[in-house]
């Protein structure tokens, strides 16, 4: 099956290629984004683990994998995943992250947008569930925005830098 590209009016969601590794690294290096994010590395050599896990992901079809560009494609702006597809269940997971220069400008509240309409017509997901850093306003603001609802927080259900995180679990049904 060809990759799903989608268009919306500032973006293009294209299909991640081997080339965008130095932008992926960029993204999940710096300590802005990876403060309130569960993935991380160090060097570029790492970061091709994460460039496994999204060609794994969509050529195994257990969920797909964007990078988020401008409409022009000229600029890499940041990722956009449904990770955990469960199709005997119709769900699946959303998660994203930019790069810091790009924040506030309403580009991933655009990109999930289509992501979750392509979701729901194409994919035939009935949920669609994020789980967010519980002081991730960013995320929390974004999720709100998209009608994601609060279902509960995993209290300190993971370590990082040596100390507990609680998890918010958010989630939007198809319920048309
Ligand atoms: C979370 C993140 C993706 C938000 O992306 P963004 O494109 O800046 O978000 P948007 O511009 O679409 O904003 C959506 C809403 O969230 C609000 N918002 C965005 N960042 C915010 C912040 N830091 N604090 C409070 N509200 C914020 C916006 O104001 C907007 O609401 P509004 O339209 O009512 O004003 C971005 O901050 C990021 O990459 N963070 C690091 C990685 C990360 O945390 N990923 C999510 C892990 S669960």
């Amino acid at each position: 099956m060809a990759f799903p590209v989608l268009h919306t009016p500032r973006l293009l969601l294209r299909e991640i290629a081997g080339a965008d590794i130095d932008k992926v690294f960029e993204g999940l290096s710096h300590p802005e984004v990876i403060k309130q994010y569960g993935v991380s590395f160090t060097t570029l050599e790492s970061t091709k683990e994460q460039m496994d896990w999204c060609a794994n992901m969509i050529k195994a079809a257990i969920g797909r994998c964007w990078a988020i560009c401008a409409a022009d494609s000229s600029i890499f702006y940041g990722v956009i995943t449904l990770p955990f597809w469960k199709k005997e269940h119709r769900k699946a997971g959303l998660g994203y992250w930019l790069l810091p220069q790009f924040w506030r400008k309403g580009i991933v509240t655009e990109a999930a947008a289509k992501v979750i309409e392509y979701a729901f017509t194409q994919m035939n997901l009935h949920r669609i569930m994020a789980e967010v850093e519980d002081d991730n306003a960013g995320s929390i603001a974004s999720l709100k925005k998209l009608r994601f609802v609060y279902e509960g927080t995993q209290r300190e259900c993971e370590i990082k830098d040596g100390g507990f995180l609680n998890l918010e679990m958010y989630a939007l049904l198809n319920s048309k």
